[in-house]
């Protein structure tokens, strides 16, 4: 009987990012319009009874690691209860946050009890008013306690995620670097990606990620790879000599992952998507309750899952094989 997440090109999958609502209390430019975007009523959000009757039934079949994502998730009430449930199913051994760190600092020792391991925190300046304008009105403030939180709370590492976009901030990549010299923290440039919205933006302030190690030698500061940085994924780490943190490269477009793509995606509705990219999901909801349609469903998903995406022909649609996903980036979370 077939038992692990195997897909069609050999790939074993032991990831699970959960979107746990597309609700997101910022805008930003590249993830979401300033007005008009249309959420999902509550009801329609998977309880967290049903995620966990999910990853439970995911575990038994090797998923290991998992992410929450949003939009925000810590627009949950009481996140940290998600995290305990999830952390007692036997087999889950990692769980991370993405989170925009407006409303992390105050609750980082709770979930850091609940069992949470590591933390992503979106930061794409380090100015204020920039900050501001990049996310339509946050306050970098609360963002720079979440950073101080999980550092102070432990958890490790603790990775910020900055979207690198040509004329915005991309006169900050020095500065973000600069960071990583007393501070254990892990910087993640991420190439600019064309889903689900401002496919015209996208094709000026797109900013191929070179540029990081342009900047790094115009400082005289030496890069060396760096190792040991746990994650799931695809950033290859690098380390600025004498620096206690490192900064890796997010490069899904120009040079994209999928080879060791090891990752399954659940939507806040309650769809599994088998590539972030294609349109392609399947309603695991209805199945809640019942472990083996749950398997097969995932199963299904699998055989379906594509080799690689094609973010790179975004530029000329007519060239792509099939239907790229009409979701944007916070309903999928990333
Ligand atoms: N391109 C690249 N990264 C994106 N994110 C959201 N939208 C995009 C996009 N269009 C990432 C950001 C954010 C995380 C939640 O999702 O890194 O930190
Ligand atoms: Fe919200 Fe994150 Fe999207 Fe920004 S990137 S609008 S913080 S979901």
């Amino acid at each position: 009987m077939r038992e692990k997440l195997v897909d069609r090109f050999n790939r074993i999958h032991d990831y699970l990012r959960i979107s746990v609502t597309d609700k997101c209390n910022l805008r930003c430019v590249y993830c979401m319009p300033e007005e008009g975007m249309e959420f999902e009523p509550d009801e329609r959000l998977l309880s967290f009874g049903e995620i966990a009757e999910v990853v439970r039934v995911l575990a038994g079949m090797g998923v290991r690691k998992l992410r929450l994502t949003g939009g925000e998730p810590m627009l949950r009430k009481d996140l940290d209860r998600l995290v305990a449930m999830l952390s007692a199913i036997p087999g889950i051994e990692d769980i991370a946050l993405t989170t925009n760190g407006i409303f992390f600092a105050p609750k980082a020792e709770k979930l850091k009890a609940a069992g949470l391991t590591r933390v992503n925190i979106s930061l794409d300046s380090l100015r204020a008013d920039r900050f501001a304008l990049i996310t339509r009105g946050g306050d970098i403030k609360k963002v720079l306690a979440a950073v101080d939180a999980a550092l102070r709370v432990g958890l490790d590492p603790i990775k910020l995620n900055v979207v690198l976009m040509k004329g915005i901030n991309d006169d900050e990549i020095e500065d973000f670097l600069a960071m990583t010299f007393d501070r254990k923290l892990n910087i993640r440039f991420i190439e600019y990606m064309p889903i689900g919205h401002d496919d015209e933006g996208w094709k000026t302030k797109y900013l191929s990620l070179n540029t990081v190690f342009e900047r790094a030698a115009s400082r005289g500061w030496e890069v060396e790879p760096a190792s040991g940085i746990t994650g799931n994924g695809p950033a290859e780490n690098h380390r600025l000599k004498g620096a206690q943190g490192t900064f890796g490269l997010i490069h899904p477009v120009s040079d994209h992952f999928c080879e060791t793509c090891n990752r399954l995606r659940l939507t806040a509705d309650g769809n599994v998507k088998p590539c972030l990219y294609w349109s392609d999901e399947f309603n695991v909801r209805s199945r809640i309750g019942d472990d083996q349609a749950v398997r097969d469903l995932f199963f299904r998903a699998l055989d379906i899952k594509p080799e690689n995406h094609e973010m790179a022909l975004a530029l000329d649609s007519a060239n792509q094989s099939h239907t790229p996903t009409v979701r944007r980036m916070s309903q999928i979370g990333g």
